[in-house]
């Protein structure tokens, strides 16, 4: 039996519900080494307008069941990424989005109409939630009216779809979801990395140069599952839940516990096929159970 894995999330039509996660996939340039088939798109590496060198190493840190990493958003700047990827994007057969971040809202607002109309990039997922820079990230996605405010900022440059990705570093993520989509968000990402440390017993230091990082992989799963279901019972948008995915069996509890589509990160660090796999498993979940198509799975998101 074939599954109807299609799934849309705004105005974005997506053959499949699984993406490549920011920061874990660089700009896509590897991706024929890997099973193309199954990617229902990319989200690039963040982006600032301008070039970054990052953060100095030790960047990442194997911690049990996951990693902490500090990369500090390294990247080429606007300028360097519609130079070097966006032409390859525009010849691909699935979207790629990119991943904007600024210090202030007039930055990400600057970008969101740089990036408008390039060719090759489909949409923005602005990263309101970098646990690893100095000014900006986390600020932004711990206060509703800044959340508003950057979202709002990106809406009114672009025509493109606009994702917003949440921090888990707050008390309420529904609050934070509801101002996103006020402010005109198409769909929001829950979430990013979780803020950890960990100390070096020889040096008596932090083992990061960073001092602190994002924690990512399967030691955060199920408190992703419960934001990504608490946002998406928040919101009317859709939900593209994040955080932990190794296999098809975690993708559909995200899928089952209210989100639309899914993004899989430090997964891929393990097992770069692990987007296809994750894919398959759950085409061949959603045969054996009896549904036609990805959305026929029941989802279980009370309103109450
Ligand atoms: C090395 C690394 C770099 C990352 N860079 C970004 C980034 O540039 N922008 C962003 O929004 N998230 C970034 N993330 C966060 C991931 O996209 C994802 O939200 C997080 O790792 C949780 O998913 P996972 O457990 O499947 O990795 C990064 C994560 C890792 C591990």
């Amino acid at each position: 039996m074939t599954v109807d894995m299609a799934v849309e999330v705004g105005e974005l039509r997506l053959r499949g519900p699984v993406l490549a996660a920011s920061g874990t996939f660089g700009y896509g340039t590897e991706v024929p080494l890997l099973e193309r088939r199954a990617l229902g798109a990319v989200v690039s590496k963040g982006i600032f307008l301008r070039p970054r060198a990052g953060t100095p190493p030790p960047r990442i840190v194997e911690t049990p069941s996951g990693m902490l990493n500090a990369i500090g958003l390294q990247g080429p700047g606007v300028e360097g990424l519609i130079r070097d990827y966006a032409a390859q994007w525009a010849q691909w057969d699935f979207p790629v989005l990119v991943n904007i971040n600024g210090e202030t809202a007039a930055e990400y607002g600057e970008l969101a109409a740089r990036l408008d109309g390039v060719p090759g990039v489909a949409g923005l997922e602005i990263n309101i939630s970098c646990p690893n820079v100095e000014q900006g990230g986390l600020y932004f996605g711990n206060d509703p009216r800044a959340a508003a405010a950057v979202t709002e900022a990106v809406r009114k440059r672009t025509d493109l779809p606009v994702w917003v990705k949440l921090t888990p570093m707050v008390t309420d993520i529904g609050v934070i979801a509801r101002a996103c989509e006020a402010a005109g968000a198409d769909a929001l990402t829950a979430i990013n990395t979780f803020v950890g440390m960990s100390i070096d017993l020889n040096t008596r230091q932090p083992r990061l140069s960073f001092r602190t990082g994002g924690l990512s992989g399967p030691a955060i799963r199920p408190l992703a599952v419960h934001l990504a279901h608490q946002a998406a019972r928040a919101v009317s948008i859709p939900v593209i839940g994040i955080g932990g995915i190794m296999g098809a069996e975690d993708a559909l509890e995200f899928l089952v516990a209210g989100c639309a589509a899914v993004q899989v990160g430090t997964a891929t660090f393990v097992n770069p096929n692990a987007i296809a796999e994750v894919h398959d498993g759950i085409a061949a979940y959603l045969a054996s159970h009896g549904f036609a198509s990805l959305a026929e799975l029941p989802r279980y998101l009370p309103r109450d």
